[in-house]
């Protein structure tokens, strides 16, 4: 009997029978964050279909890492491709209220300042529920984001990066290419426009791109999406696939 030769082998199956919807319903349940199970699940699907697309996967918009976590469980199937997770990583004085008690962010990064949810400002209500909590244990959100790495054993596949999309941009090789971006930053149209924009300059042929609060309630995406993805001829396949989610293809060249 072989038993070391069969031993990783009845390993592979078992992590290959277990059910990845049962992970992704453990990732909403522990990591605070928005995206339900639908989308998540929509997510990853769209991130393992990649595999034989080249580049890595971009994330615009991580927070405490509830969609990382998936992007970051589809890259450790797929292999040879890591997630590069781009957020202001916001701490707790970053947030500054307005007069009509909504909130916006400023961080300052090596002596540049960054905005966020300026013009789509953060309603108070949902500040109140879900972001107020964070900071009422954490000083950071950076903080909870690599909790949730280690917590899913994904440290080795995902890579935060501390700015926005520009920046992010600047500071990547000629020959970075992104198989799929994932776009849920700031909601306001300027902020999508130039998140699109930036990700465009190193999508791969038949790369995706994947918005989320799309055509729901956030009119700025709505438009975005329309002026910078639906009538630009460099992608096809644009689809709304949940109720929050639209997907389109970088066309594939010749
Ligand atoms: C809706 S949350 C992302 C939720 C996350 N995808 C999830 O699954 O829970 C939006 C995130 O965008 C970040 N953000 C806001 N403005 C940004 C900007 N200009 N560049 C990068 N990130 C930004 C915020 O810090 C926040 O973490």
């Amino acid at each position: 009997m072989t038993v070391t030769k069969n031993q990783p082998r009845e390993f592979q199956i078992g992590e290959i029978t277990s059910p990845v919807i049962d992970r992704i319903e453990a990732i909403a349940k522990n990591v605070p964050g928005w995206s339900p199970v639908d989308q998540l699940y929509t997510l990853f699907n769209l991130a393992y279909l990649t595999t034989d697309v080249r580049g890595d996967i971009v994330e615009i918009g991580s927070w405490c890492g509830r969609s990382t976590a998936v992007l970051g469980m589809a890259a450790r199937m797929i292999g040879n491709t890591k997630v590069h997770s781009i957020d202001l990583f916001p701490e707790k004085n970053d947030w500054k209220q307005n007069k009509d008690g909504s909130y916006s962010l400023e961080v300052e990064l090596d002596g540049v300042k960054y905005r966020g949810y300026q013009d789509q400002n953060v309603w108070r209500e949902p500040f109140e529920k879900d972001i107020a909590p964070i900071y009422a244990k954490y000083n950071s959100v950076l903080e909870v984001f690599n909790e949730t790495l280690s917590r899913y054993d994904l440290r080795n596949f995902v890579i935060p990066f501390r700015g926005d999309s520009q920046h992010f941009g600047a500071s990547v090789g000629i020959d970075f290419r992104c198989k799929l971006a994932f776009i849920d930053g700031d909601h306001s149209y300027d902020a999508v426009c130039l998140d699109i924009r930036n990700v465009q300059k190193f999508m791969a042929a038949g790369g995706w791109i994947c918005f989320d609060d799309a055509f729901s309630s956030y009119d700025g995406v709505n438009r975005a999406i329309k002026d910078c993805v639906i009538n630009n001829p460099a992608f096809d396949m644009g689809r709304q696939m949940t109720r929050k989610f639209f997907v389109a293809r970088k066309k594939r060249e010749g």
